[in-house]
C-alpha cells in the first residue's frame, strides 16, 4: 500500500510554513538578458556612459523586464561593475 507524502508520519503538518534556507544558485550566473538580447556588459556600458543608476539602466535597456530570470544576476553584475569603475573615473 502506497503512502502519500502528506500522510507520512514524518511529514510536517500542512500548516507548516517554514521557508527554509534560500535556494542555492542554479548553474553559472547569466551574462546576458535573453529576452532583450543584450549582454550585461552593454547595460553596464550604458550605465557608465550616461551616469545612470543600475535600476534606470535596466529599465532603459529593457533588460530584466520580461521573464525577469536574468534580473538577480544582472543587478549583481551592475553592482560589481559600478564598484570596478567608480563614478569619478568615467
Ligand atoms: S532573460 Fe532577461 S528578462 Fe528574460
Amino acid at each position: 500500500m502506497a503512502t502519500t507524502l502528506a500522510a507520512h508520519p514524518a511529514a510536517p503538518p500542512a500548516e507548516h510554513s517554514c521557508p527554509g534556507p534560500a535556494p542555492a544558485p542554479f548553474g553559472p550566473p547569466m551574462t546576458r538578458c535573453e529576452c532583450a538580447g543584450l549582454p550585461f556588459e552593454d547595460v553596464a556600458r550604458r550605465m557608465a556612459a550616461e551616469g545612470l543608476p543600475a535600476e534606470q539602466a535596466v529599465r532603459r535597456t529593457g533588460c530584466g523586464q520580461n521573464c525577469e530570470a536574468c534580473l538577480p544576476d544582472l543587478l549583481r553584475y551592475l553592482a560589481s561593475a559600478a564598484v570596478a569603475e567608480p563614478a569619478g573615473r568615467r
